[in-house]
């Protein structure tokens, strides 16, 4: 990735009126959702591809995730590099996060833990979660302690997700910022300027300042000397991180100023967004309630909401559905049965069947149900086991079961990297 790509921070304003991808912000100009070949172009980043995917397979020796299958995680930022290093043997870690803004969080947000979860599964990694109750306390009519208190609560649906205690620290940004994460912090402050953070995130002159120096909190956990219990101070532990796409723009921020903090650029996984009830015009959120469906909606409620509210691809009446058959591309259900719906064989069927009209839109809004309820009760059973002592537990900061000297820089790295690495202030 050259220099140039990596401060191409900007999203082309004449494409923002077809779709627009921030972090707070997810409009598509159709039903069809985000052109995310375009979206690739706009920022910079690469398209995981079948080569990719085969690599993936020979280095691990497993089958990749069904959301790297499908294309729901479609784009990626040097996860060669993160392979090469797997490939000689040596590790790397994981960094995802939340924004602790509602009690509940809904199923978009479950993609990226998912995938996480399976990272650390399948490479047998630590893992660092950031949840930036600061941030929302910034963005968000709430209050401080109703912010943290949130995090708690998330960190019971993490928790959840099935993370290995002995290999994941989560931590909010509130309780733990300070010593060699704050250090951190301070670096990348210093080195990028209110013009830049204006240009990628779109601050004006009104935006408050705690808005504005935001982003070198979320970059921070992306270099391992932030934290020194689990990686015993070194600086060169290369990090992955598992997101959405609309959080690219804090990383590539990240990745510009990492050189000139003498550290690594942290390798990225992009997904496609989890798209709302009412279609892939706009993105699963939480601020819309008709829009979501949350891990704490009861059985009942998923039906109704995906009744009443998932679009559909299918024809006015019976008779054009059954001679034309539904859209698969636009239709709500359909998507989310490619997000949770595991069995290929079965979800080509009915994809066959609803495209074919041999299947009608209440059948298939019928299989989605199913999936869900069952999907969403199995988190609900293992999340009411989650205790506050597991919470305390997974957010005490301590050391991880992780051999940090098993992690060497590559020599050629190392060598490019030396007049690089050395921090001038
Ligand atoms: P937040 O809380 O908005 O979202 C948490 C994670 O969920 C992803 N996400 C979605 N994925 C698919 N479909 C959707 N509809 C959808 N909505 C949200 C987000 O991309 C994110 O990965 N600032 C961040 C918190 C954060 C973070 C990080 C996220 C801090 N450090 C590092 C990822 C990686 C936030 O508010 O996320």
């Amino acid at each position: 990735m050259s220099t140039a790509e990596e401060t191409k921070v900007e999203v082309d304003k004449e494409k923002e009126q077809e779709d627009y991808v921030d972090p707070w912000t997810v409009t598509a100009s159709s039903q069809k959702g985000v052109d995310y070949d375009k979206l690739i172009d706009i920022f910079g980043s690469s398209k995981i591809d079948e080569a990719l995917l085969e690599r993936f397979k020979k280095v691990t020796g497993t089958e990749p995730h069904h959301f790297l299958r499908r294309g729901i995680f479609f784009s990626h930022r040097e996860m060669h590099r993160i392979l090469d290093l797997v490939e000689k043997g040596k590790s790397f870690y994981l960094y995802t996060g939340r924004g602790p803004s509602s009690d509940a969080m809904h199923l978009g947000h479950l993609i990226p833990f998912m995938m996480t979860k399976w990272l650390q599964d399948v490479f047998d990694v630590p893992l660092v979660i950031q949840l930036t109750d600061d941030e929302k306390y910034l963005w968000k009519d709430l209050e401080l302690g109703t912010c943290r208190k949130l995090a708690n609560e998330n960190t019971k649906d993490i928790i959840a997700c099935g993370f290995d205690v002995n290999k994941t620290f989560i931590f909010s940004d509130m309780e733990f910022i300070g010593g060699e994460f704050y250090k951190n912090v301070l670096r990348v402050q210093k080195r990028v300027t209110f013009n830049q953070v204006k240009g990628i995130f779109g601050f004006d002159d009104s935006s408050v300042i705690g808005k504005i120096m935001f982003p070198a909190i979320q970059a921070a956990p992306a270099f391992s000397s932030s934290f020194p219990l689990i990686f015993g101070g070194k600086k060169d532990v290369p990090c992955l991180i598992p997101c959405a796409i609309d959080q690219d723009p804090y990383f590539r921020m990240t990745r510009d100023v990492a050189p000139r903090m003498g550290f690594e650029k942290p390798a990225l996984l992009h997904s496609t967004f989890f798209p709302a009830l009412q279609g892939a015009i706009s993105k699963m959120s939480a601020s819309d309630e008709n829009s979501s469906i949350f891990l704490t909606d009861t059985p009942n409620m998923i039906k109704k909401k995906i009744n009443k509210y998932a679009f559909s691809g299918g024809r006015d009446n019976i008779e054009e559905h059954r001679e034309k058959g539904g859209d698969c591309e636009v239709d709500v259900s359909y998507k989310y049965l490619t997000f949770f719906l595991e069995d290929d064989e079965q979800l080509e069927n009915i994809r066959q069947q609803y495209s074919s009209g041999q299947m009608l839109t209440g059948e298939l809004k019928a299989e989605l149900i199913k999936v869900l309820q069952k999907l969403i009760q199995d988190h609900q059973n293992i999340r009411q086991t989650v205790t506050d002592d597991n919470v305390r537990e997974f957010m005490t900061p301590r050391k991880l079961n992780f051999p940090y000297d098993v992690v060497q820089i590559d020599d050629d790295l190392g060598k490019k990297g030396k007049g690089k690495k050395k921090e001038k202030k």
